[in-house]
């Protein structure tokens, strides 16, 4: 038995290896093309073990994607590769529409190949998880009910209209070629292993070396968050007993605005790590420039994932935070790996343009 992951090296992918190999026995193939957001550090814990064998490699090569099909027989794809950054995408949409649009159409090719050519009995078990995101839906009003899986699509970043195009064209391949596939849409993650270019652990950083906390435009955004491994936890229940064709919401219950965040990692490590001068690390927040297009609110409703597999998350985002700034205090060697040169030049370009 083995699944392929793909984009293991990331954030949530990483988060799903590490997760995945504390509770099965089952090989896992992790396919990851190692962009800047990619990173085996991540990965140190499970370097070496028998059930984990990373390969360097692009989604959209279908020649590697085939071999490693063919070679070990998954019974199960999970595909997190992908372009991720809002920012960036609005710097350069062309890695978006590359790895999610066009890479997300050459994995779903190959992995029909291979999965024609199955036996009976593993063409039925056979699974493609794609992991989505809730921009897909847009932006809601202060007072609209949180999406649903019957929302309409409306994405408005070069980043979720490639999300968007992907979720679509999962679906076609359900539709028209009866590929057994599931799709999750979920909100904002947060934990261990983010990379600083994401809100929460730029703010826990930037606060540690005495930066500007930079919040766009009034702070008042509203985002879901959901703790990086109940995001894990949902994925594993999904690929258990989803119902082919279908798609999952995936959310914390924990809507927050922007500043709200800001202030609350402030007070964290105004406990945990006080400034030598007494004062509180809300002092370094300051307003900057807002994002274009910038959606106002987020708000998943889970109740789906809920009600039809009874899954719900373990942690509030006051534990899941508390938790996440304890990490980066106690990870140093993490952050540096990833604070390298291409990193400093995108916070230059980004924050002092
Ligand atoms: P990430 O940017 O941290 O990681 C993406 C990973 O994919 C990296 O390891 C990168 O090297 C790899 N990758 C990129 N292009 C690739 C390609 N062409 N072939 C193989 N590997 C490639 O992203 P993340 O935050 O971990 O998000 C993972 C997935 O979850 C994405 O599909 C994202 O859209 C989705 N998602 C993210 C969030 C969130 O809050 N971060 C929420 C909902 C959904
Ligand atoms: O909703 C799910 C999405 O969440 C995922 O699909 C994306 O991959 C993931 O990056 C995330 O997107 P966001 O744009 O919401 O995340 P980000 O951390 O970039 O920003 C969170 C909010 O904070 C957003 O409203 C923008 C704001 N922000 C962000 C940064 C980096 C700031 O105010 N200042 C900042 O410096």
């Amino acid at each position: 038995m083995a699944i392929l992951v793909t984009g293991g090296a990331g954030f949530i992918g990483g988060n799903f290896v590490l997760d995945w190999i504390n509770h099965h026995d089952e090989l896992l193939i992790n396919l990851d093309k190692l962009t800047y957001a990619g990173n085996l550090q991540t990965l140190d814990s499970v370097s070496g073990h028998p059930n984990h064998v990373f390969v360097h490699g692009d989604i959209g090569n279908t020649e590697l994607v085939g071999q490693l099909l063919l070679e070990h027989k998954p019974r199960a794809v999970i595909n997190f590769a992908a372009e991720s950054h809002v920012d960036r995408s609005i710097h350069g949409p062309a890695a978006f529409i590359e790895t999610n649009v066009v890479g997300t159409f050459r994995l779903l090719e190959t992995v029909r190949t291979y999965w024609l050519e199955c036996s009976p009995v593993r063409k039925q078990e056979f699974r493609f998880l794609h992991v989505s995101t809730d921009e897909v839906y847009g932006t809601l009003g202060p007072q609209d009910p949180a999406f649903r899986e019957d929302h309409p699509y409306q994405p408005n970043s070069p980043y979720s209209a490639s999300k968007a195009a992907s979720d679509h064209l999962v679906r076609a391949w359900f539709h028209t070629y009866n590929l057994p596939v599931l799709t999750t849409n979920c909100s904002n993650n947060y934990g261990p292993f983010h990379f600083p270019e994401k809100l929460i652990p730029l703010v826990i950083l930037h606060a540690l070396e005495g930066k500007d906390l930079p919040v766009y435009g009034d702070g008042q955004q509203v985002r879901d968050w959901l703790f990086v491994k109940d995001h894990c936890s949902a994925l594993r229940r999904v690929l258990e007993a989803g119902q082919i064709g279908e798609t999952y919401n995936v959310g914390g219950w924990n809507e927050k605005a922007n500043l709200d965040v800001v202030r609350m990692i402030c007070s964290l490590l105004d406990e945990l790590r006080p400034r030598t001068d007494g004062i509180s690390y809300a002092e370094q927040i300051r307003f900057v420039r807002d994002r274009p297009g910038h959606d106002r609110r987020y708000a998943i409703d889970a109740h789906k994932l809920e009600k039809e597999l009874g899954w719900k998350p373990a942690e509030t985002f006051e534990s899941g935070l508390r938790k996440t700034v304890i990490w980066y205090l106690e990870h140093p060697d993490w952050v540096q790996g990833v604070t390298s040169g291409s990193y400093r030049q995108w916070l230059t370009s980004q924050y002092h343009g």
